[in-house]
């Protein structure tokens, strides 16, 4: 939920965490984050034992992802989108279109469509799934930065108020998800040291109501090599060579799969009490946080697994609608208990 990015030395944490820098090899620490998340082992290499295949990497028995009884988004999703800071049309287009490709079932395979049924798996008590319907309701514009160009975690509920009171987004208890996107000069609390995006949910004393929400930021110009892997690679990685983004601009492609990301964890974690691993639920380790970092078969360990490239060398792992293609992490299967992409090769 609290995707956020703790490295020591050559450890990306994973409890908190949400960036999508790949886990290097752990060495033996002594903190508490850390030893929650050694049993991740970043990404090991796929288990041979699903019928002798590597098609599902990051198997682990000592992974245990669990239920806490709280609802998933079972209901369509409506996002409500505030692009916060100065957005060109470009980049927002990228954005529209993977969030309209998820519910998309035409574009061929592997798609974004196909990459979101691994988060369909997710059941609640009632034995209802996560929803296959996500479609963007609204969209309000705050080019200026009325709440300033530094935001804190609550600020951000603050943006969203102000969107609500002055009816610019609906109060949607049903099916309403708040997305705030910040432009790639606006900071945010946090943002590139310990997160690239975070989820959860509004508080009635500021919002006036309780709505899940996430927050995503463009890591262009601030920290792309922790925000925006594998589009720019961190010095310490040294050797690895940046990839080319499918839609031209290592912010916004990595952008997608951070939010992707989010709103996978939002939906199976909407009030943080539902699927999530470790027993600390202020530091949750949930359904992507369990892949960041793989991309493909074979991935992890600082090995974006196994991509795809078009013609002009852009690096991309599923279609999308229109013809878009975009670059998205792996989510955790609850079935296949291994994190799983639509682009596994058998
Ligand atoms: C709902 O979840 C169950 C349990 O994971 C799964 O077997 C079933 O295929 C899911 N249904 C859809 C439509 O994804």
């Amino acid at each position: 939920m609290e995707p956020a990015i703790f490295f020591t030395v050559l450890l990306y944490l994973f409890s908190l965490s949400h960036g999508t820098a790949p886990a290097l090899a752990t060495s033996a620490t002594t903190t508490q984050q850390q030893q929650r998340t050694l049993p991740l082992g970043g990404h090991r290499p796929a288990v041979a034992g699903i019928a002798g295949s590597k098609k599902y990497e990051g198997s682990s028995d000592l992974v245990h992802l669990r239920y806490h009884m709280g609802p998933v988004l079972s209901s369509p999703i409506s996002i409500n989108l505030i692009w916060y800071g100065r957005w060109p049309l470009a980049h927002q287009a990228v954005i529209r279109d993977f969030l309209h490709s998820i519910s998309d079932a035409s574009a061929p395979s592997p798609s974004v469509h196909q990459w979101w049924s691994t988060v369909a798996l997710y059941t609640d008590q009632t034995g209802a799934n996560i929803t296959r319907s996500i479609s963007i309701a609204r969209e309000v514009y705050d080019p200026l930065c009325s709440r300033g160009t530094a935001l804190t975690r609550l600020s951000i509920q603050q943006v969203i108020a102000d969107a609500v009171a002055a009816h610019h987004l609906p109060v949607d208890h049903r099916n309403g998800v708040y997305l705030v996107l910040t432009a790639r000069d606006v900071t945010v609390q946090d943002f590139c040291r310990a997160v690239c995006g975070f989820h959860y949910f509004t508080f009635p004393s500021i919002v006036g109501h309780t709505l899940p929400y996430a927050w995503v930021g463009n890591s262009g110009r601030q920290c792309p090599d922790v925000c925006a892997y594998p589009f720019a690679v961190p010095s310490y990685m040294a050797g690895t060579a940046a990839m080319s983004p499918p839609n031209g601009d290592a912010g916004v492609d990595g952008m997608v799969s951070v939010i992707g990301h989010e709103l996978a964890e939002l939906s199976s974690n909407p009030l943080v009490n539902a699927w999530y691993a470790g027993e600390d639920p202020t530091a949750p380790t949930e359904i992507g946080d369990l892949c960041e970092g793989v991309y493909g078969t074979g991935g992890g360990g600082g090995y974006t697994g196994q991509v795809s490239s078009d013609g002009g060398g852009r690096k991309y792992n599923v279609n999308g609608k229109g013809g878009r293609r975009f670059l998205l992490q792996w989510l955790w299967s609850p079935v296949l208990k291994a994190c799983a992409g639509p682009n596994a090769v058998n």
